[in-house]
């Protein structure tokens, strides 16, 4: 397949981030995956929005944790983005789940929570995905190395990795001491050369957030395993450019 291309957020470039239009547009598009944030509730559920705060991407106001699940899902997540999404909500993990088992996406699920209520989220979130029976569909993604380390002594089968906003000394060093295989890096804290041997390493590889058609041409080119867009249909045109 190549570089497998994730709509960040879902399709965000068309649609508002981390909702179901988002992801079923994603789908729609052809993308090969999705990526979502995920976050607690007051009342300890895995919701899907990126912002600890939800003034930006919904009509509440003051802190997702302050709320219980219902609470949430009564607020608009649409309109901010634009009119014709009013209906949309806040999804809780478990309907991205469960509309999962209706296509073959593969799911980023980003966990958000604070360091401190981290085995909470994982609590809320392993089990539900083995409930849905998605395990071997989901990469689990933080930029909370410690909930990463966690969860890979826990169920060591699952897929993970960890999110990197900044250039690291000796990654293949520091990934090996976790134990964990996915290395999520923000553009542009890689070196081809560091790629290179990362990947040697049978590191994989998936740069985030991709909208620069010069950045996605070359991430497929140096071979990664996926990479973040909010506009899959740029990347999917760009990576069938390249392998002909
Ligand atoms: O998972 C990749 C990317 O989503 C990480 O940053 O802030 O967009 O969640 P952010
Ligand atoms: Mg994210």
């Amino acid at each position: 397949m190549g570089t497998c291309m994730f709509a960040h957020r879902g399709l965000s470039a068309q649609y508002p981030e981390n909702t179901l239009a988002a992801f079923q547009a994603a789908a729609d598009a052809g993308a090969d995956g999705i990526e979502l944030d995920v976050q607690l509730s007051k009342d300890l559920q895995a919701v899907v929005i990126h912002d600890h705060s939800l003034e930006r991407t919904t009509t509440g106001t003051g802190f997702v944790k302050e709320y219980e699940l219902q609470q949430l899902k009564e607020f608009d997540a649409g309109s901010w983005f634009a009119p014709p999404f009013a209906n949309e909500t806040i999804p809780a993990l478990a309907d991205v789940l469960t509309w999962a088992k209706g296509n073959q996406l593969l799911l980023n699920i980003e966990l958000k929570g604070q360091v401190w209520e981290r085995s909470q989220l994982k609590e809320a979130v392993l089990p539900l995905v083995f409930e849905h029976e998605l395990q071997e569909r989901v990469i689990f993604s933080s930029f909370d190395h410690r909930l990463i380390y966690e969860i890979q002594k826990q169920e060591p089968q699952l897929e993970t990795a960890i999110l990197v906003a900044a250039a690291l000394h000796e990654p293949e060093r520091y990934l090996r001491d976790i134990g964990v295989r996915g290395y999520h890096f923000r553009v542009p804290f890689l070196l081809q050369e560091e790629a290179v041997r990362l990947q040697q390493h049978g590191v994989q590889l998936r740069p985030y957030t991709v909208n620069d058609p010069y950045w996605v041409e070359m991430f497929v080119k140096w071979g990664c395993a996926g990479l973040f867009t909010d506009d899959p249909v740029m990347a999917l045109q760009l990576r069938k450019k390249y392998e002909g």
